[in-house]
């Protein structure tokens, strides 16, 4: 594989980027002339952001897996796809090379097809980090059936609102799964989602941990038995399914600052072209070179650098089942050092954890194969990156500080490693094709340099999401009604003196708990089905490791002689049931009133600054409807 779209030094980056917004269909025809098509594009774009309608490549049609797997199998065949490094190191790892991925892939597209899966139908995937996630995946790109993966971290509640949203009748899981030294029953929470999801038709089911599970007839069959089958049918090949490039090829759901999460959606053709081109820039991969993504699958970062990204470049992927602390907290640097690992991709929220084990899991392990580092998920602060330059990159490793979203489909700020320059806390450049501008509240442009703002970006991006799945306007209010003709991003930013941008954090009501993206307005719900909750407000607070953490003020009237560690427990378990583990709040003050305006608006602002602590800087309060509940909160014990 060679990629000509690959920029190799800040003159072509220049240069690039300058061609990229006077001739940006020249440009983006350019770089997916180096894909396969079965039929080029009429169009290369049309867009309005005031609808949205946003097209790439139209007319055009393809199958991402033939770009994925087929065109590398006569060069690449031999070579690693996949790494599998399982959770426990005790037990082996699987290589799958491009020709064992092409046979699984296959294979498990006629499985998807036997049991009655067809173009267009959304299929749920619900399985913990093992290489038939990432097959399960391409084997539904390949017929043209939806995926929607969701985080084995949701909880049942949170996967039956994904299927009931999606209208999923079909859902691929595994018995269990292995997360450090726990098993998760995924298999059992299924289970539990599917009592709300009566038109799921079918279930298939990969044995991993040996869980005992319940398998209804009728609906749930092993996936084990339905290879078998299809290897009794004999035959050994699946067509790729003729797909356009605007067809659907994946939704995910992610948090807003409203509501129920909302699937985003992502389309073949301009997806693929972008992660592909973000992933051969950014990381400057080059071919033979292992690249390791520590994201889960069932995250945008796990879709776009662990399966799409790498395997269109014909790029070698390791997919890691563990966490960096099991069985010790070397067990990254583990990884780098059994597989000779030339990138390694993960979240500042991962690093400042390690950190605090100091540098003896680091030392016992040869780092040496790597070449770039990356994070993503966060602002990374200066120590985190100091300590990832010096003691895992060993100062001769640039380090890209990825800015992007669930929404982007792939990485549009960023340094590119080697070839213009990282600074600490800084994404840096727009990617060539990404146009930024930060604006004021009242949506004007905020020129020049050394000046901050919302971001927003002006132009459209062949991987930028094209709605949210069965709501139209509820992605035009949340992305282009804010300001006009504009995609609308909820981070703030600043734009250094030299034109480097900060991504400052979210300015909506999402939070970034580490690198996980959640709403208050969920949190709050949750909180809210517990019974003796009256009312609740979320926000977040500075967490040392996490980023952020969840603090929640909650109007509790249970009992009179509650304990009210035991309400606390019972509140972060409602929480847990309700969305999964990773929206515990971590801190919950129980309170008798919130600072309401007097329209009825809670004013978070207040809750922000006493949960950071910053009580003498309240600000205007004025404006509160009973300025007194102040007082108490500020006073108030956890
Ligand atoms: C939000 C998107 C797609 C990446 C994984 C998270 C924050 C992401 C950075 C970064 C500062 C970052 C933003 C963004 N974010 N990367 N390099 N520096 N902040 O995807 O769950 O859709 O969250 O993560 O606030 O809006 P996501």
């Amino acid at each position: 594989m060679s990629y000509p779209y690959q920029i190799r030094s800040a003159e072509q980056y220049q240069a690039a980027y300058k061609k990229s917004v006077d001739h940006p269909e020249e440009f983006w025809s350019d770089v997916a002339s180096h894909f396969q098509w079965r039929k080029p594009w009429d169009k290369v774009l049309e867009w309005d952001f005031k609808k949205p309608t946003i097209k790439w490549f139209s007319g055009a049609k393809l199958n991402i897996t033939e770009n994925c797997i087929d065109r590398h199998l006569e060069k690449l065949g031999n070579k690693p796809a996949i790494i599998w490094e399982p959770n426990d190191p005790e037990e082996y790892h699987r290589v799958l090379t491009y020709r064992e991925l092409y046979n699984k892939v296959v294979q498990f597209a006629n499985v998807l097809k036997n049991n009655g899966i067809r173009k267009g139908d959304r299929v749920c995937i619900y399985m913990g980090m093992v290489p038939e996630l990432a097959i399960a995946v391409l084997a539904c790109a390949r017929i043209g059936a939806i995926h929607s993966v969701v985080f084995g971290g949701f909880s049942a509640q949170s996967i039956a609102d994904r299927l009931q949203d999606a209208k999923a009748e079909f859902v691929i899981t595994c018995d269990g799964a292995y997360r450090g030294n726990k098993e998760i029953p995924l298999k059992g929470v299924i289970d539990d989602a599917l009592v709300q999801c009566p038109f799921v038709k079918r279930v298939i089911v990969l044995t991993r941990t040996r869980t005992a599970v319940s398998m209804i007839k009728g609906r749930d069959v092993w996936w084990e038995d339905e290879i078998k089958k299809v290897e009794t049918q004999g035959n050994p090949d699946c067509a790729a399914e003729e797909m356009d490039a605007e067809d659907m090829l994946f939704i995910l759901y992610t948090s807003g600052s409203t509501g129920k999460p909302k699937g985003v959606v992502h389309t073949c053709g301009g997806y693929m072209v972008y992660t592909n081109y973000s992933f051969v820039n950014v990381f400057q991969y080059q071919p033979g070179e292992v690249f390791f993504c520590t994201a889960d699958i069932g995250w945008i970062t796990g879709h776009s650098y662990i399966v799409y990204g790498p395997l269109s470049a014909g790029a070698t992927s390791l997919l890691f089942e563990g966490v960096p602390t099991w069985p010790d907290a070397g067990r990254f640097w583990d990884v780098v050092d059994k597989h000779k690992v030339n990138t390694l991709y993960t979240a500042p929220t991962a690093i400042r954890s390690l950190m605090g084990f100091g540098l003896g899991p680091v030392e016992k392990h040869d780092l040496s194969s790597l070449k770039v580092l990356g994070t993503v998920g966060e602002p990374i602060n200066e120590e985190a990156w100091h300590w990832y330059d010096e003691h895992i990159g060993k100062k001769k490793c640039p380090i890209v500080d990825t800015w992007w979203q669930t929404e982007t489909g792939g990485i549009l700020i960023s340094n590119m490693a080697g070839i213009t320059p990282g600074i600490p806390s800084f994404a840096t450049l727009p990617l060539p094709g990404v146009q930024p501008i930060l604006v004021d509240e009242n949506g004007k442009e905020v020129e020049g340099n050394g000046v901050s703002g919302n971001l927003c970006i002006k132009f459209p991006w062949p991987g930028m999401l094209r709605t949210t799945y069965g709501d139209h306007e509820r992605c035009r209010q949340n992305y282009f009604a804010t300001y006009d003709n504009l995609y609308f991003t909820g981070d703030g930013c600043l734009r250094d003196e030299n034109g480097n941008y900060r991504i400052t954090g979210r300015v909506d009501d999402v939070l970034n708990v580490s690198g996980h993206r959640i709403g208050t307005a969920e949190v709050e719900n949750a909180i809210n089905m517990h019974t003796g909750v009256v009312e609740s407000a979320v926000v977040g607070y500075p967490h040392d490791i996490k980023g952020q953490g969840i603090y929640a003020y909650v109007i509790y009237q249970g009992s009179s002689d509650h304990d009210d560690k035991l309400v606390r427990q019972d509140i972060a378990q409602t929480v847990a049931r309700i969305i999964g583990a990773i929206a515990k709040p971590d801190k919950i003050q129980f309170v008798s009133g919130l600072p309401k305006t007097r329209s009825g608006k809670i004013m978070r602002r207040i809750l922000r600054k006493i949960a950071e602590g910053e009580t003498d800087k309240l600000g205007d309060t004025s404006t509160l409807l009973d300025p007194s509940v102040v007082e108490e909160i500020k006073n108030g014990k956890l």
